[in-house]
Order: structure tokens, then sequence, then C-alpha cells
């Protein structure tokens, strides 16, 4: 019996080795934490039981018959974050550079449906050199399995991606499907193809960083949310992130503690927005005062930062904001903003997350860019996806609140539950000069002087309709408050919605537009 309990702990031993001492090493030097390790930092302490240790892969092409490592590249389990139950893989770049194998994707998929069944979130830690090589389509086929099981999963069970090394070719995929994804600075990269084939195919020079690094999937494309300035970031950023979300669908996120009959009254709103309507002010500074504090976690922070979006908490429980950044573009709706805050709200409203929006836009962005690059379809997401959302939905018109953009920015009319207005809301198809110049258009041209004319027809037009009060007659707004009760007014409403039920009429699924 000794001797095979010593067997077992040799085989124990050997499997947490990974690809041995030297591969350690290497990985250590490039300023890389190995896949253990990782896990270590990531779930609480003793927590960890993995899953699938000894096993190994099965291919015999390329003498590979004789280099087999338990465990084969992956490590699979399940683990606690602050004793929360989680599931977990962390690819090992020690063996074969963390690539992908058949029974390394059997793994992964083993962990996914686990993930699935019991209604816990799916973590996954990506160090990966791609398809494993030497096994072709079998390791191609593992992909899909994965990218199959990651939409089965999607809006059943949170599915987190942090990206510590290469994920190049059909790899990117997966982390694309789940719900966040977090890079390392200098570290990481992810591109579907990398500066070699890129070089070959358009003549353009590009290193891997500047084609799929942290830097320019958060700032460039918003393929990433959020970009971490090393490894240990990237995972205090990860379980700060899965404080906000439940374990599922079925679930609502845990409150934190808080203490009733606080002063929640936030005087400093009263000052916060300038005295002229076009001068512009950070949002941030709105959400900081109404949120609890230090409680917002901003996400795609540097990419279409005409709009806020991010997590924060409002008397203990989890909301997600989505803000017009006056500060940033006038705060104005494009095609990155419309996309970044769709699939926000669509986050949001899978896992029970209510929505509170503070709005302060001018409109769309005119111009053959934005046409070109079809604003009209992606404006009808962020339309859309409003729309279709069940959670307890309140907006907040801070200021602007012009044409489509007042529709789509979660009005009345698409089903929002409260909307309040500040007294410095204006509310109307545009912004009042523009609306002279059009509506007055002859009367301004024939007068003796014409600049006059059109500041008076200006100011008659900013009279009627630059303030919140028409809104409020037809009740498209429900409250005209000051804006230093706003937190309170929140808190209240948000508790007034707690068991809110909404049934969107049954359908296979609907067809946002893409
Ligand atoms: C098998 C691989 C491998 C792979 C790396 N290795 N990638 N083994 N299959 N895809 C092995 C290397 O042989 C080496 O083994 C070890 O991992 C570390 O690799 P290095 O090249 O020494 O490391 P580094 O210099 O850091 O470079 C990392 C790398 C490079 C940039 C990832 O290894 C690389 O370019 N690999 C190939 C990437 C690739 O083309 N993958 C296929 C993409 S296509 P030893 O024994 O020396 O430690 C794809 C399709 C998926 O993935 C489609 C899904 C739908």
């Amino acid at each position: 019996m000794d001797n095979k309990i010593a067997a077992l702990k040799d085989k124990i031993k050997e499997a947490g080795l990974g690809g041995g001492p030297a591969r350690i090493e290497s990985q250590h030097q490039k300023g890389k934490l190995t896949a253990r390790e990782r896990l270590h930092f990531l779930l609480d302490e003793g927590s960890f039981e993995e899953i699938g240790m000894l096993v190994t892969h099965r291919s015999t092409d390329f003498g590979m018959e004789a280099e087999k490592y338990p465990g084969d590249g992956v490590v699979t389990g399940y683990g606690n974050i602050n004793g929360r139950l989680v599931y977990v893989f962390s690819q090992d770049f020690t063996v074969f550079g963390g690539s992908l194998s058949e029974t390394h994707a059997e793994k992964i998929c083993k962990i996914m449906e686990l993930a699935l069944q019991n209604g816990a979130p799916l973590i996954g830690l990506n160090d990966s050199g791609g398809a494993r090589i030497q096994e072709g389509v079998v390791s191609l086929g593992g992909y899909a399995d994965i990218f199959y099981r990651n939409v089965q999963a999607s809006g059943v069970i949170p599915q987190l991606s942090a990206i510590m090394g290469p994920c190049a070719g059909g790899a990117v995929y997966s982390p694309a499907i789940t719900d966040f994804i977090l890079m390392v600075e200098h570290t990481s990269y992810m591109f579907v193809t990398g500066p070699s084939v890129v070089k070959t195919v358009t003549h353009e020079e590009v290193s891997s960083e500047e084609l799929g690094g942290a830097y320019t999937h958060a700032t460039k494309s918003g393929v990433t949310h959020f970009a971490c300035a090393n490894e240990l970031e990237a995972i205090n950023h990860l379980k700060r992130l899965l404080s906000y979300m439940p374990q599922n669908c079925e679930e609502v996120p845990s409150p934190l503690a808080y203490s009733q009959n606080q002063d929640e009254g936030r005087p400093l709103l009263n000052q916060i927005i300038p005295e002229n309507a076009n001068q512009p002010y950070d949002v941030r500074s709105v959400i900081e005062q109404l949120a609890d504090q230090d409680s917002f976690l901003e996400v795609h922070k540097d990419f279409a930062e005409n709009i806020v979006i991010g997590f924060s908490r409002l008397a203990g429980r989890s909301i997600g904001i989505i803000a017009n950044q006056p500060a940033y573009l006038a705060g104005v709706l494009d095609n990155n903003a419309s996309v970044k805050a769709a699939r926000f709200v669509r986050f949001c409203d899978c896992f029970n997350i209510p929505l509170l929006v503070l709005e302060d836009v001018p409109g769309f962005l005119p111009g053959t860019d934005q046409e070109w690059n079809a604003i009209i379809t992606n404006g009808a997401k962020l339309l859309y996806a409003f729309s279709e959302a069940t959670v307890p939905r309140i907006t907040v018109i801070i200021r602007k609140a012009y044409g489509g953009a007042y529709d789509v920015m979660n009005s009345k009319h698409i089903g929002a539950d409260m909307n309040y207005a500040w007294p410095t809301a204006e509310i109307a198809v545009m912004g009042a000069r523009g609306a002279a110049e059009i509506i007055f258009k002859k009367e301004i041209s024939s007068a003796a002087d014409p600049q006059q004319k059109l500041l008076e027809k200006e100011q008659m037009y900013a009279g009627i309709f630059a303030n919140p009060y028409r809104a409020a007659e037809r009740g498209f707004v429900d409250e005209v408050i000051e804006p230093a009760v706003t937190r309170i007014k929140l808190i209240k409403a948000f508790k007034m919605l707690e068991n809110k039920v909404v049934n969107n009429p049954r359908k296979k699924h609907g067809n946002i537009p893409l």
C-alpha cells in the first residue's frame, strides 16, 4: 500500500511540474506566472480541487507518444472566490506552449459542462500557442467543442476570460464569446492572424503588441474590456468583477451590507452642471456622487469614451451604469459607443443586474464615417438592447436628451420604469440653434439683421423646449428632481422595483440587428 501511495504522490508531483523546471524558469523570465501559480492567487486558499490531473494526450504522430505530460497543458477544476463556487481552467504554456490537443479540449469541456449544470461562473486563464500542430483537425474539433459550449452557457452563467499570453488564430473566439475579457499589458496578445501572415497578405509591418496587445484591444478594437498592468492586477480585477454578478441567470447578485437611514443627500450635485449648456464636465463625477463609495468599476474605460459604462453599487446592491460622457465628443452616440453600451446592457439583463442610465446626449454623430460604418444598425443595437431588457431600469436626464438619442437612451417609451430629469434637462428634437435655423429659415434670411433674428428665434425655441417640463407634462418624465436628492430617489425606486416581473412575448429568440 505504501508503495502505491508513494507512486501516486510521484505522479502528482510530476503533474505539478508541468513541462519541467527549465520551462517554468523560462515562463518566469518572460514576467509570467505558471498556470498553477495563477490559480493559487485567484482562488481562496485551499479551495482548489483539480480534475483530470493525470490526463495525457493520445497523439502518436511525430513521435508524440514519447512526449507526454500529465495534465496535457491545462489545469482544470473548481474552487472558491470569496467563498463562491467557480469553475476554472488555466492553460499551461510550459507543456507544448499550452497548445490545445484533443484531450486538452476535453478537459476544458468537462469543466464547462459542470459549470453549466451546477450554475456557477466559468473562468478561463488563457496562455496558449493555439491548436496543437501535431494533432491537426482533432485539435480544430476540440476548439469547436469549446465554442459550442461557450454559446450554450452564454446568458446562463457568467463566463470570464483572462488572456495571459498568446491567444491566436481561432483560439480567440472562445474568449470573444465569453462575457468579459481581461488582457495583461506586454505579455498577452490576441489576433486572428499574426504579424508574419499580415506581412505576407497586406504587406503591413506590425509587431504582435501593436497588432493585438492589451493596449490595442482596450483602445482601438474594444475586444478587451480591461487592460491590466500585470497578471496579479488582472487576477484581482477578475475577483472584483465577479463580485457584482450572481452565480447564474436564476439568481440576483448578493448585496453588500448597507445601513439604512444614512444621509443620502448629495448637495454637490446641485453645482455639478456648468451654467453654459455647451460646457463639458466629467460624468464620472456624477457617478461618484450617486454610487456607494468607491463602488464604481468602469468597463471598457479607454474605448468609445463618449459613453461610460460599468458596475457599481447603490445601497449595497449591484447595478449597471450607462452614462453619456459630455467630456468626450460632447457625449454623442456613435458606432463604437452604441455597440459598447448595447453589449453591456444585455449582460446586465442576462444576470438580473438593474440598469441606471445617466443621460446627457446631443444626438447621434453625423458624418460619412458613421453612416458608412452602419450607425443605423449599430444605434439600433442599443435601442434593441434597452427595449428587450426586463431588469429594473431607471433613467436620469441630466442635461441634453436630443433627437433619436432621447428615445434610445432608455426612454419611458421603450420600457424604462422610472424616468427622472434634473431642472437642467433639455428634451427636444435637436438643439435650439439648429431647430431655429430650420423652422424659421425664411424669416431669418429675410430679416434686416439675420443674426439677431436667429438669436431671437433660438431663445424662443429654447424657452419652449430646453427644459424638462414639456416631457413631464406628458408623463414621459415621472419627476423633475433637485440633483441633490437623486441618490435617495434612486435607492427608493430600485427598492420599489425589486420584484419587477416582465415577460417579453414568447419567441425562440429575437433577431438583434447584428
Ligand atoms: C504544438 C507548440 C505550439 C503549437 C508552441 N508550441 N505552439 N506545440 N502546437 N501550436 C511549443 C513549441 O514547440 C515549444 O516547445 C513550446 O511550445 C514553446 O514555444 P516557443 O516557440 O519556444 O515559445 P515562444 O518563443 O514564446 O513563442 C510562442 C508562440 C510560438 C508565439 C506561441 O510558439 C508560435 O508561434 N507557436 C505556433 C502558433 C501557431 O501557429 N499556432 C497554430 C495557430 S492556428 P518546446 O518543446 O521547445 O518547449 C490555430 C487554429 C485554431 O490555432 C483554429 C480554431 C478554430
